[in-house]
């Protein structure tokens, strides 16, 4: 499929834009300096909290998984069975620093999409292949 290009310039500081990719839900989520906090306080909570066995691109292997550390680029599929995990940007029961939770077998994963121990999902949630085009627009593909 043909790269898409998502505009995040409006993208507000906690806020998701949501797109599509190769008939995949994209995700680009702009991270507040609070919710980037709360990422290396999880790693003990976390099946893989450096991302060894998950899959995202060389530029994405770190400890924000992204190029720029505001912007999360994600394929918003649980990788369980594919169900679509819920964002929560604020702490909720079963995530008390916000993240995503897939309702469908309870799996969560942080802010960087990284997965918890004891949830059904196996891995992180996917970083696609991006780049930026500019300031404001993210090329997926
Ligand atoms: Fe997400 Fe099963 S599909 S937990």
């Amino acid at each position: 499929g043909a790269p898409v290009k998502i505009d995040i310039s409006k993208l507000e500081s906690g806020q998701r834009v949501v797109e599509e990719w190769r008939g995949q839900p994209i995700w680009v989520v702009r991270r507040t300096q609070d919710m980037l906090d709360t990422l290396p306080e999880l790693d003990e909570k976390l099946r893989d909290p450096a991302s060894e066995a998950d899959q995202q691109p060389e530029y994405a292997k770190n400890e924000w998984r992204s190029i720029k550390k505001e912007y999360l680029v994600l394929v918003g599929t649980c990788t369980h069975l594919g169900c679509s995990p819920l964002f929560e940007e604020q702490p909720t029961v079963e995530l008390e620093h916000g993240g995503f939770f897939c309702p469908c077998h309870g799996s969560k994963f942080d802010l960087a999409g990284r997965v918890y121990k004891s949830v059904p999902a196996p891995t992180n949630l996917v970083v696609p292949p991006h780049s930026y085009l500019s300031e404001g627009v993210v090329i997926v593909g």
